[in-house]
């Protein structure tokens, strides 16, 4: 693919049929601009597409996620950095700093180990509701569930809240119109506040009131508003991703039948085939935003000081200087370095628990589903427009009956 603008214009990348398969143009960018600026709909923005530049990045504090250092100096003092939510992806150190360490207690490989019966037990029961004899929508049926229920189960939602929690969340996560989004949002926003209230006077064992223990023993209280935003954020970040981890997975298993075989004949090989959707098809296309604070230089291109820059996850999970066969499916790579779930302090707080839910979703799905097959031309699937995250709009299929 030929990339015709010059290195000044914003490229117009996102547009077209880049959705069906971006992957051509990310290759395009790796080779002949690796730091290029592009049009983002909100302005323009810098995306690094090499291995190398993405990895050196993520560790490079004049990347700061604080947003005003795209403000003239002078206008920057009259901004707080948190003015819009105080939620740790979007800050710096020492802010991020704090946040995080309060998070990480409660965070804990125990909890995240307790958690997988459940995980298991979410899944199977879905699985067990789908229909064998007729077209079902994988995606709302199968994909968008797992993780929400997880993050009830995580977070402490009641189970009679949990269809409505459910349906505000999909509506976040799927194809309806922003108002709409908007409208959950805010709702979830809502129920969220009262939620954390109600967990100060009726504490149980899940992580909000585990946040509100350990914020009170260190006598760094997280506020009403931190809580609520931490809250919002683990249900963001730990929803979109993982229904798109276990879509373009089931997605690649049933568009490459060497590999799914391969998987049916050994179950063991489930958690480097999770690793290598991650790669493949990153669930993450594009980082969230990052603001220069001085001017950088990657790959001989200088980005001002003020820019606006994304990591190119899906483009660097796929650099040949960094993997043999970059566009080859092999559920057997190790694909240890990848940078799906990030790297340094930003990396995914819920690795481990969406790792834990791409194994058991995927992997259950596909042993007790031998005769699962898409029940439209894979070239009708359409995805999501969107620069963060890669995903299914519906995947029809239809099950079989259960082995
Ligand atoms: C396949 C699923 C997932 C993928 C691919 C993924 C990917 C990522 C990536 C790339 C980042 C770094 C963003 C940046 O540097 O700007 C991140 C951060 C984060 N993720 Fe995930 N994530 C997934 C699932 C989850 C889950 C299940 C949770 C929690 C329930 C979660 C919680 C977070 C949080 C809280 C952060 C921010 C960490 C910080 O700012 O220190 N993620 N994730």
């Amino acid at each position: 693919m030929a990339l015709t603008t010059t290195g000044t214009e914003p490229h117009a990348l996102f547009s077209g049929d880049f959705w069906d398969d971006p992957h051509p143009a990310y290759a395009a960018l790796r080779t002949e601009e690796p730091v290029r600026r592009l049009a983002l709909p909100d302005g323009p923005a810098w995306l690094l597409t090499r291995y190398a530049d993405v990895r050196e990045a993520f560790v490079d504090p004049r990347l700061s996620k604080d947003w005003r250092w795209t403000l003239p100096a002078e206008q920057r003092a009259e901004h707080a950095a948190t003015e819009m939510t105080p939620m740790m992806i979007l800050m710096d150190p020492p802010d991020h700093t704090r946040l995080r360490k309060l998070v990480s207690r409660s965070f804990t490989v125990r909890r995240m180990n307790e958690l997988q019966p459940r995980v298991e037990e979410i899944t199977q029961e879905l699985l067990d509701g789908l229909p064998a004899d007729r077209p079902v929508d994988l995606m709302r049926e199968y994909a968008f569930l797992v993780p929400v229920l997880v993050i009830c189960e995580l977070l402490g939602v009641p189970a009679e809240d949990r269809d409505q929690f459910s349906a505000w969340s999909s509506v976040m996560v799927d194809d309806s119109p922003q108002e709409q989004k908007y409208a959950a949002m805010g709702s979830l926003h809502g129920y969220l506040g009262e939620l954390i209230e109600r967990k100060r006077t009726e504490p149980d064992e899940a992580l909000i009131s585990s946040l509100l223990a350990v914020s009170e023993a260190d006598g760094d209280r997280l506020s009403h508003e931190e809580l609520v935003a931490m809250s919002m954020l683990l249900l963001i970040a730990g929803h979109e991703t993982t229904v798109n981890l276990i879509g373009n997975g089931v997605l690649a298993l049933l568009t490459h039948p060497g590999q799914r075989e391969l998987l049916r004949a050994d179950p063991s090989l489930v958690g480097t085939a999770v690793e290598e959707f991650l790669r493949f098809d990153s669930p993450v296309t594009n980082t969230p935003l990052r603001f220069t604070s001085e001017d950088v230089v990657y790959s001989g291109v200088t980005i001002p000081a003020g820019s606006t820059v994304m990591l190119g996850l899906a483009a660097a999970n796929r650099d040949p200087e960094w993997t043999d066969r970059a566009d080859e499916l092999d559920i057997t790579r190790d694909t240890s370095g990848g940078v799906y779930f990030g790297h340094g302090i930003h990396f995914c707080l819920g690795a481990q628990l969406a790792r834990t839910e791409g194994r058991v979703a995927i992997g259950r799905l596909i042993a007790q589903r031998p005769d699962l097959a898409l029940a439209v031309d894979p070239a009708g699937l359409t995805y999501r427009e969107s620069t963060l995250v890669r995903g299914l709009t519906a995947m029809p299929v239809t099950l079989g009956a259960p082995a």
